[in-house]
């Protein structure tokens, strides 16, 4: 197809001969707009876009450009910035009458997975606090559905065995079914999830020893059918014990987010949790300050981050709607997406996808190849 019409000006007469030749030595080239691309930054990669191998599909045909940026996320937060800056390096050549840019994504993985067991997702990031009721449960959920609407394969996993709160917060009721020895997960808002709660009676108090609790979160992990995940969100119970560290060891985490409070009280736990995942070597990506506004006052997050040298990734203010949102099944991301509350829970899902591709590709590039050495 694409060479018939390629050929077309060439088979339709004289005339047209003198336009094509007169047109091509004007049109621009696919090389001059590899060169144009190559002076856009990825902003957050610090590289350009031709270097990082990010340009795919260029056809370039009288002037009409088009082209695939290829992101190492669909929650890429500094897209626009991207789509700006690469239209503008490709208007500014001569010849070019249009820009079409496509997107698409691909996900690295987490490069500390390498000869580990094979992990369902690319990406596994546990959401913590060594304290209770911060909304731990609350910022998993949303930032799960956030990262499901922008268009990455997601899975939910409620570790939180003691009090498992997601389910409800997603609307999900599910007895699991096993297809080919496995259990199926739960699929709503776009997100595969499973949850203790699956498995045990609301009423029934579950009362777990060590190896219990070790075994059940390695189970979640081999016996769930999870499909071809970009990134797994591991909702964490409170506190700084087992489930931390079977958590730790037995998924090869991505990362951690530590949730907080605004007020001083909160930090202490907090901190808590951060060093626990720290002792454990697991990255840090950063601290989210919950509730934030006049009830709690603000600025504790961003004291705890600057305390512990981490990244502050912000701030969700404190909004009745979240709270209706997690007792109604309806995450706020979905119910009230314009509100405050729910941007800064997109804003804050974008920005744990984008520490995660920059730490991958760091550690990616600077991994050296065993058979090289020497
Ligand atoms: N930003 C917010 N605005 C209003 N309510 C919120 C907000 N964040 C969380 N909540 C509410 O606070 C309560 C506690 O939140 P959540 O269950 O997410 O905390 P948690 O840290 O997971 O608790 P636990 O330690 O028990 O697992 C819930 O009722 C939730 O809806
Ligand atoms: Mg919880």
């Amino acid at each position: 197809m694409g060479r018939t019409d390629e050929c077309a000006p060439l088979l339709s007469g004289k005339g047209r001969w003198t336009m094509f030749f007169k047109k091509d030595k004007e049109a621009v080239t696919p090389e001059q707009v590899m060169h144009g691309l190559a002076t856009v930054q990825e902003p957050e990669l610090h590289r350009d876009l031709v270097t990082l191998n990010m340009v795919k599909d260029l056809t370039v045909k009288d002037g009409a450009v088009a082209f695939t940026i290829v992101l190492t996320t669909p929650a890429c937060p500094l897209r626009n910035v991207m789509e700006k800056d690469a239209r503008a390096a490709v208007n500014a050549l001569p010849g070019v009458k249009s820009v079409d840019i496509k997107w698409d994504a691909k996900v690295v993985p987490n490069s500390r997975m390498m000869g580990q067991l094979p992990m369902p997702a690319r990406n596994v990031i546990a959401i913590a606090s060594g304290k209770g009721g911060v909304g731990k449960s609350t910022v998993a959920v949303n930032v799960v559905v956030a990262l499901a609407q922008a268009g990455a394969a997601v899975g939910l996993l409620d570790a939180d065995i003691y009090g498992p709160n997601t389910p409800m917060m997603m609307g999900i009721k599910y007895k699991p079914v096993q297809f080919n020895g496995k259990m199926m997960p739960a699929r709503a808002h776009g997100v595969e999830m499973f949850s203790m709660g699956f498995v045990v009676r609301d009423e029934q108090p579950i009362i777990w020893r060590g190896p219990m609790l070790d075994k059940a979160i390695r189970q979640f992990l081999n016996d769930v059918a999870w499909g071809d995940l970009d990134y797994l969100i591991v909702d964490m119970p409170p506190g700084t014990g087992d489930a931390q560290l079977t958590v730790s060891q037995a998924f090869t985490l991505a990362g951690a987010v530590i949730v907080t409070l605004p007020q001083e009280v909160s930090q202490a736990d907090a901190r808590r949790g951060l060093e626990g995942f720290r002792q454990m070597e697991v990255p840090i990506l950063g601290v989210v300050e919950n509730m934030s506004g006049e009830v709690f006052g603000r600025g504790g997050g961003r004291k705890l981050a600057e305390l512990t040298g981490v990244p502050f990734i912000g701030e969700i203010p404190l909004d009745p709607q979240v709270r209706v949102g997690g007792d109604g099944g309806l995450p706020v991301v979905v119910s009230h997406p314009d509100s405050a509350a729910a941007k800064a829970l997109v804003a804050v899902a974008q920005d744990i996808a984008a520490r995660v591709s920059v730490q991958n590709f760091l550690n990616q590039n600077n991994v050296i190849p065993i058979t090289e050495i020497g």
